[in-house]
């Protein structure tokens, strides 16, 4: 990386591998459309060198970083500072460098809930929500799917433990006064009622794997969300749509989560349509 100075890149996405990821491209567009001077790149770590390449990135002058697989544990670790949706999701997307410190943050949730509230025009008031998986990527977005204040949010897992850890993790959230929440945990094989909105926060689809789930789960008022996202739809989309389900791929959940991050940054909201539709273009 080049020292502070012109064409320095004060922003970076840091992972492993990187150079896959859209990221540079998708802050590019909105430091463009919002007139930000603001330069982003991709910063390969060692696998065993996260936070010496953070502390290197800092001292030539990095402001943020975009923290992605298979760091999000140790951004959380090297954070001096959480925000509460990060400290919820136990895990860190976003760091900000300010004053010698460092600022955790997770936006992943919230791009979730952005991408299904405002792009898919899906309130999750009041709704019935059945979220797939208990790793990393399910308890991102559990508190922000909370927050929308849905009747009822079951979370089913492979392994029901898991499922079971986040239920009491995330109880408490459930006992405001207002709008009680019901919430539970099962295996995928419990699951018969229909849901209003299905997420799969599963890794099942990148095996091109499908959580064993009964069709009837679905209904032509169901919306069905894969958080990966590619060119074709997931088994999981393919097995929902055949089920008579709207179905919807994670991309939008990739551009709202990387708006949020640059609001964090930037205190700038861009819009995400036009990149939207331009990474959709390219898959
Ligand atoms: P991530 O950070 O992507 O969430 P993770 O923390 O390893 O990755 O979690 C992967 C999730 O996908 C888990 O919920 C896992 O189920 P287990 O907890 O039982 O391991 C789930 N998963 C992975 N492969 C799966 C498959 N083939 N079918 C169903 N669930 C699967």
């Amino acid at each position: 990386m080049s020292a502070a100075g012109a064409g320095f890149a004060a922003y970076v996405v840091i992972g492993n591998p990187i150079a896959h990821s859209k990221s540079p491209a998708i802050h590019a567009r909105f430091a463009a459309d919002t007139a930000q001077d603001m330069h982003y790149a991709h910063l390969l770590a060692p696998l065993d060198g996260f936070a010496a390449t953070v502390r290197e990135f800092v001292a030539q002058g990095g402001r943020g970083a975009n923290v992605t697989v298979p760091f999000k544990l140790e951004a959380y670790a090297l954070a001096s500072q959480l925000t509460s949706r990060a400290k919820a999701a136990g895990a860190v997307n976003t760091l900000t460098f300010e004053d010698g410190r460092i600022l955790g943050d997770n936006t992943d949730g919230i791009g979730l809930v952005s991408d299904i509230v405002r792009n898919a025009g899906f309130d999750l008031a009041h709704k019935k929500i059945l979220l797939l998986g208990a790793g990393g990527a399910a308890r991102g977005v559990i508190l922000p799917l909370l927050e929308g204040k849905p009747a009822q949010l079951v979370i089913a897992n492979r392994t029901v433990a898991k499922a079971e850890e986040l239920v009491q993790q995330f109880q408490p959230y459930c006992e405001q006064p207002g709008q009680p929440c019901i919430l539970g945990a099962c295996g995928f094989a419990d699951v018969s009622q229909q849901f209003d909105l299905v997420i799969n926060a599963t890794s099942a689809s990148l095996q091109a794997e499908l959580p064993p789930l009964a069709g009837s789960i679905f209904s032509p008022a169901t919306l069905a969300y894969d958080m990966m996202y590619g060119s074709q739809p997931t088994v999981f989309m393919q097995f929902a749509a055949a089920h008579g389900a709207q179905v919807r791929d994670g991309l939008g959940m990739l551009v709202e989560q990387a708006a949020e991050a640059f609001f964090v940054w930037r205190c700038v909201r861009p819009h995400t349509d036009a990149v939207f539709a331009a990474l959709r273009a390219a898959l």
